[in-house]
């Protein structure tokens, strides 16, 4: 059985709510997670994996690492392809020595997973009818039922890790919340196969047929997207009709290098910008996807999510060993500084690199000229590279 009392209670155990939770446990502070589905549902759950340095190092607190470092691949540049001819952007050089590490966040979730489950704390899947009470009080409480039986948790904290549908969020005072979203009017199709990567680097596609991105998970699994419309249905598109297609919009040397085969899984993905203010309600407070939702392009999603994580597990534990509200009460001014700079570059990286339906060609000679200015002017690489590594963390202080 669960406990009744915690210091912090945690909803949901994607990868903000288990980082979290390990971070904590590290620290000497109680936790328990609520998830409302199963464990192995959240593993099918594909998502981008390409880590920051705040990610890793966390990984690496979290005490969770290892396989990370293993398997992980070090890049130290991307290529932006437009006008048929592809530019690479060397993030190291430009950045002073940063990298990214590309590894699946299902692999990162699968390894906090089974930390989680050999230290042997609690985490309660299948958790249904979450409910959050009493967190403008000092005693909040949480409530689910489990079992056919209703159970409630007296906490210190409730920690909203619980995704952009979550029930955190929709329990905040409606008159306390400022929320801004913006729709983009296509979606990604991701296509995962066991194939080796057309190139060694990600390449992010400008082409008048649309958006593409050619990214991998190891050296034998490759992860491929493309814009399509809205109105298209998974099920319309076959494995044959999706290749064809990523090779209308690679170069030749892409197309002459592109090995297919068939997909392990096949998804469309809608994208957004959204970001909630404040992030915090009273003893509640919003992580992840719960807060703010970013478009894939940049693949700051993960990232976001660390960095909030990382803020809120030292602000925890610097109330719990001092007593002091510090950090609490810097968290979401803190978070959201930094949030609105990756929101800001996934936006801006999504509009250059997409075909609008409501904009007519000319547009696409401008982000092609845009394109072009950026990848011979220095200045023009580093804003990229500076980004796309992740804004050091001291920017946002
Ligand atoms: N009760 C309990 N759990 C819930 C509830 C609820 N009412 N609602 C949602 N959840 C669970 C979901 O089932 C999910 O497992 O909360 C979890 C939230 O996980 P994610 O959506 O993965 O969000 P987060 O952990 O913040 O991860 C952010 O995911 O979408 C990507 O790009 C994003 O990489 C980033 C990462
Ligand atoms: C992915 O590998 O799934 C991926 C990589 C980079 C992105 C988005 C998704 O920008």
């Amino acid at each position: 059985m669960p406990p009744t009392k915690t210091q912090v209670a945690i909803v949901g155990a994607g990868p903000s709510g288990l980082l979290l939770g390990q971070l904590l446990h590290k620290a000497g502070i109680d936790n328990v997670i609520l998830e409302q589905r199963s464990g192995d549902y959240v593993l099918s759950r594909i998502r981008a994996g390409v880590l920051e340095q705040v990610c890793i190092d966390l990984m690496d607190e979290a005490g969770v690492g290892a396989r990370m470092h293993k398997e992980g691949l070090v890049h130290g540049g991307i290529e932006l392809l437009f006008g048929g001819r592809r530019h690479r952007v060397d993030l190291n050089g430009l950045t002073g020595g940063k990298n990214v590490m590309v590894y699946g966040q299902t692999e990162l979730t699968r390894d906090l997973m089974e930390a989680r489950r050999a230290a042997g704390l609690p985490i309660v899947y299948e958790a249904q009818h979450v409910s959050v009470h009493d967190f403008d009080t000092r005693t909040p409480r949480v409530r689910y039922e489990h079992g056919g039986a209703t159970h409630e948790i007296a906490c210190d904290f409730i920690a909203g890790c619980d995704g952009f549908h979550g029930v955190c969020r929709a329990s905040a005072p409606r008159g306390a919340i400022t929320e801004y979203e913006k729709v983009y009017p296509f979606g990604w199709l991701g296509l995962l196969s066991d194939t080796p990567p057309v190139c060694d680097e990600l390449v992010y596609v400008n082409s008048p047929r649309g958006f593409a991105l050619c990214s991998q998970r190891s050296r034998t699994r490759s992860r491929y997207y493309l814009q399509v419309p809205l109105t298209d249905k998974i099920e319309a598109w076959t494995d044959a009709a999706f290749w064809q297609e990523l090779k209308l919009r690679l170069d030749d040397a892409g197309r002459a290098k592109l090995v297919t085969g068939p997909s392990i899984e096949k998804s469309i993905a809608p994208l957004r910008s959204f970001v909630t203010e404040p992030l915090r309600f009273g003893r509640m407070f919003l992580a992840g996807d719960a807060g703010h939702i970013v478009p894939p392009t940049g693949a700051k999603g993960l990232n976001l999510a660390a960095t909030d994580v990382k803020y809120l597990s030292g602000a925890f534990v610097e109330y719990f060993r001092t007593g002091s509200e510090n950090g609490i009460d810097n968290y979401s001014a803190r978070c959201l500084r930094r949030i609105w700079k990756a929101e800001r570059f996934s936006w801006w990286f999504t509009m250059l690199m997409h075909r609008f339906p409501e904009d007519g060609p000319i547009v696409g000679r401008f982000q092609e000229a845009e394109l072009d200015y950026l990848v011979h002017s220095e200045a023009g690489r580093r804003t990229i590279a500076e980004n796309y590594v992740g804004l050091p963390l001291d920017f946002a202080e």
